[in-house]
């Protein structure tokens, strides 16, 4: 009888703590009408962003590009690029050929930034990217070449015209001094200067979504919107130029890149945030920022798996109530790993096998609440993700005053790519909440490159047409 009492105490306190798993799990597990409520807030800061009344307190920006075209299969000549601000920073050589045998031909060579250089001075940041510009055009044998360049540069940037930008506030991991409120394209122009090695034409600044939507754009003129889920995450898209007030002019349209990363950081998500996205924001470089993009992009969404394991095994669900050295490090579940034990061909063992591999010892159980939290954690990712690209391309139609909408959506971005269920679960998402919107969804092939590039070669041919 006693053996049977303990046998019933021992079920009755997993059921308990099943129960207790499951309590915490459904804080992210969001309704429709949440998740309308999602896009209905993202619609009002847009709004807001836009008009110039508002823009100051405004956190989604809803910033100019200047990019006020897709490019039209025109565009020729060599281009450097360079992309900053994803999870590589490359120098790239692109050749843009027009004409009936279009082509687009890239070379490219990826540079590490040590994290010292991401977080040291703006100065020897920047001499650091003319380092390795250097070391690309030795390499291609074009020193003495002085090619126009774009500069993909994947952070808010308030820009007055395509070649200047000043930068609004980092984000993802930089933090370098002396760049914030200063314009970067100088900041580059100076850098190069002081190596006195080489001479360069810097035409644009183009933010990772810009370059995205006009990569895609180039094979599909239907695209008028750029998604980036990756390291950060952010859309832009096609305004119409009378809705953007902080730019003179009615004529036409002009790209917006929304720096929607932000929205949430007047409290407007609080009612849906949890404790451990609390965590995850105090624990970051730019606590009280980016809030939306710390509940959706790759850079965060271990993170927040990581703070709810923490919890469990405090609570004694998990790891035998050990917390380890590992699990105490920030940054150990990589998109890469997520999307590893996410995977639905891994069986458990191999789950246990990845969690050993970044040192976490599981038992079966373990591995189990661990997918789940995952899978649950990346789930509403996709799904707010997805409200927000809702509330984009509705707006799109209303502009246009059209019943029923068409629309491609250029995407890039290591969560997008690499994560089994991100993409179908995003997709969704924006079907069920957008029912008016066609959405189609076209991978951009390394849209940094080729879309600084051809907005360059955009840019160029501005500037004939203007010096005329
Ligand atoms: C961050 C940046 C934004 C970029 C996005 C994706 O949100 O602020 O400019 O587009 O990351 O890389």
């Amino acid at each position: 009888a006693k053996g049977a009492a303990m046998v019933t105490a021992v079920a009755y306190r997993l059921t308990d703590q099943a129960r207790q798993i499951q309590q915490t799990m459904a804080e992210f597990r969001l309704s429709k009408a949440q998740l309308l409520e999602v896009k209905k807030r993202m619609r009002q800061e847009v709004e807001r962003g836009l008009k110039k009344n508002t823009h100051q307190e405004a956190t989604v920006k809803m910033l100019p590009t200047f990019v006020r075209t897709t490019p039209d299969g025109t565009e020729n000549g060599d281009f450097l690029a360079l992309d900053l601000g994803g999870t590589n920073f490359r120098v790239l050589l692109v050749k843009i050929r027009s004409g009936k045998k279009r082509s687009v031909e890239m070379h490219n060579k990826i540079y590490a930034i040590p994290i010292e250089v991401m977080q040291g001075t703006g100065e020897e940041l920047f001499d650091h990217i003319v380092h390795c510009i250097s070391d690309f055009l030795d390499y291609m044998g074009m020193k003495s070449a002085r090619l126009p360049l774009g500069f993909t540069f994947s952070f808010p940037c308030h820009q007055t015209s395509l070649d200047a930008g000043i930068l609004v506030t980092w984000t993802k991991g930089f933090k370098a001094t002396d760049c914030e409120g200063e314009n970067v394209v100088e900041l580059l122009r100076d850098a190069i200067k002081r190596k006195e090695e080489f001479e360069l034409d810097v035409v644009a600044i183009v933010n990772d979504t810009v370059g995205t939507m006009m990569t895609c754009a180039y094979e599909e003129p239907n695209c008028e919107v750029g998604l980036i889920a990756g390291t950060g995450s952010n859309a832009c898209y096609m305004e119409e130029a009378k809705n953007i007030e902080l730019v003179e002019g009615n004529e036409g349209r002009m790209c917006v890149n929304m720096e929607w990363g932000a929205f949430g950081d007047n409290g407007c998500l609080d009612d849906i945030r949890t404790k451990y996205d609390q965590a995850v924001d105090e624990n970051s470089l730019n606590e009280g920022k980016q809030r939306y993009e710390k509940m959706c992009s790759g850079m965060y969404l271990g993170e927040i798996v990581r703070q709810i394991l923490i919890d469990m095994t405090k609570r004694g669900f998990l790891f035998r109530g050990q917390i380890s050295e590992t699990l105490k490090t920030r940054g150990i579940f990589e998109t890469k790993f997520l999307s590893q034990i996410e995977s639905d061909r891994l069986a458990l063992l191999q789950v246990r096998a990845i969690l050993q591999q970044l040192g976490l010892d599981s038992t079966c159980d373990d591995s189990i609440i661990v997918k789940e939290v995952c899978g649950t954690v990346s789930r509403r990712a996709a799904q707010i993700c997805g409200a927000g690209m809702a509330a984009v391309v509705d707006k799109i139609r209303e502009n246009r005053g059209l019943d029923h909408l068409d629309v491609t959506v250029g995407v890039d971005g290591t969560l997008y790519k690499l994560h089994p269920h991100f993409s179908r679960i995003f997709q969704q998402t924006v079907k069920e909440l957008a029912p008016k919107c066609d959405v189609n969804f076209l991978l951009s092939e390394d849209g940094s490159g080729k879309g600084a590039a051809l907005i360059t070669a955009v840019g160029c041919r501005q500037r004939e047409l203007d010096a005329q």
